[in-house]
């Protein structure tokens, strides 16, 4: 397979079929982003948030992307930043893996540290402050910004359903760090069919990444899901591994229904942004 750049392999990730068997017939089914270029479900929103700023006018070729990240994030933003020669500065608290700020500072990122007490709150500050400094900059700003869902809304969940082939989802798990992952699939599910059942999983541990007045933020994903975009959101209060396993017994099934309907038309985007976003919040 011939391609001319990277963005060409972000999404489309392998559909599996997991051979666990369940007894009534069901199936579980995982979606592997692991195989996106930067090894991880967060390329297609460093793509999508770019591409976005794009469109709407707030990048130039002077621009410099600044971005506060626990980890995935940055190479998913590096990568689309890259891509488009722009200059990225990634604003990570120190403690988060040195694995991942190299593999940043690889695609060319340039890495500011924030004390690791601070949580992720002390990098969006730094963040903020670096763009006030910096002329052209913008801040994609994960957190709030409605490219995020929307990321998932348009390219992983038309995905899913058309690799479900007609099946029915009786529920959708994932994990959450911003929120933006569930939130996106969730919606599109749910429109295509009110009766999925969706669910959004937190370790309860507390993380030394968390914001510090978040005592249950996730430790794997970096932060606690965002309000902005789970509003119903409603926590397990259990560790996320028996969710699962419970939820095993509602998983995919074989068509009982009758046909999808169509994904609904796109909508224009609501939410003004400034090249600083952050500082509308
Ligand atoms: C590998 C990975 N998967 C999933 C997620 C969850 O993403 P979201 O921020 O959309 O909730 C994260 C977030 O930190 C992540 O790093």
């Amino acid at each position: 397979m011939l391609i001319h750049n990277i963005q060409s392999t972000i999404g489309n990730t392998p559909l599996i079929d997991l051979p666990i068997p369940i007894t009534n017939g069901n199936h579980i089914f995982a979606k592997l982003e692991m195989f996106n270029p930067g090894g991880s479900i967060k390329d297609r929103l460093g793509e999508y948030m770019l591409q976005d700023a794009d469109n709407r006018g707030l990048l130039t070729d002077q621009s410099t992307i600044i971005e506060p990240t626990a980890g995935n994030t940055g190479i998913g933003v590096a990568l689309a930043a890259q891509a488009r020669h722009l200059p990225v500065i990634l604003v990570v608290p120190a403690k988060f893996s040195q694995e991942k700020q190299t593999l940043m500072q690889a695609l060319g990122a340039k890495i500011i540290n924030t004390p690791s007490d601070d949580g992720i709150r002390g990098a969006i500050a730094k963040a903020v402050e670096l763009a006030q400094s910096i002329p052209d900059s913008f801040i994609p700003m994960q957190f709030n910004n409605p490219a995020n869902p929307e990321t998932y809304y348009r390219t992983l969940a038309p995905e899913l359903i058309r690799d479900l082939d007609g099946r029915k989802v009786a529920a959708f798990v994932a994990g959450a760090g911003s929120g933006g992952t569930f939130a996106g699939i969730a919606r599109f599910l749910k429109e295509q069919d009110p009766t999925t059942t969706t669910v959004v999983v937190e370790p309860e541990a507390p993380s030394s990444m968390a914001d510090p007045r978040t005592p249950t933020a996730p430790k794997a994903l970096g932060w606690s899901s965002s309000p902005h975009f789970s509003k119903r959101y409603r926590r397990t209060g259990r560790s996320p591994l028996p969710m699962t396993m419970r939820l095993r017994k509602s998983a995919t099934s074989r068509p009982t229904r009758a046909s999808l309907p169509a994904a609904p038309a796109a909508r224009p985007w609501r939410l003004a942004q400034s090249r600083s976003n952050v500082t509308r919040r």
